[in-house]
């Protein structure tokens, strides 16, 4: 057990849907904490270093096409575990077929519009963070809570 980041991107759809507070209450809920957060619209050669390790997969162009397509939300998140917990908390994959009660069971029908994005492993969130976050822009804050949440 140890205390890790890892990063979410609320995705065009989600954020057209205006799920995004609902996301967040569900990670602040479960005890992660919020270390940093902002809305941006993705170019084409930032979605494509990315999503790099699906580049040559049959749905790569759809996927980087869809998720340029509007505004998302990147937001890095820690907590004991935060990379599994936090996986956990979306559900698999293909929305159609998450269980409910997790993210992409609750809202999503679609493997492409499936909500969010999770970095999988410690080595994908380092890949991955600095193309949506300075190490400045990480908020470090002590809440005091920790010994009740783990
Ligand atoms: P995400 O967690 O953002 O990571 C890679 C994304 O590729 C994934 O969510 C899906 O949205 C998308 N994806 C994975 N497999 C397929 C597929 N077979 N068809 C279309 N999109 C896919």
């Amino acid at each position: 057990m140890s205390v890790e980041r890892t990063l979410i991107l609320i995705k065009p759809d989600g954020v057209k849907r205006r799920l995004s507070g609902e996301i967040f209450q569900r990670f602040e809920k479960k005890g992660l904490k919020l270390v940093a957060l902002k809305m941006l619209q993705l170019n084409r050669q930032n979605a494509e270093k990315h999503y790099s390790v699906h580049k040559g997969k049959p749905f790569f162009d759809g996927l980087v096409s869809y998720i340029t397509s509007g505004p998302i939300i990147a937001a890095i998140l820690e907590g004991t575990n935060s990379i599994s917990v936090t996986r956990i908390l979306c559900g698999p994959t293909d929305g159609s077929k998450a269980p409910p009660g997790t993210i992409r069971g609750d809202f999503s029908m679609s493997i492409e519009k499936n909500i969010i994005h999770a970095s999988d492993s410690q080595e994908s969130y380092e890949h991955e963070f600095p193309l949506f976050f300075k190490e400045s822009e990480i908020v470090e804050t002590e809440y005091g809570d920790e010994k009740q949440i783990f």
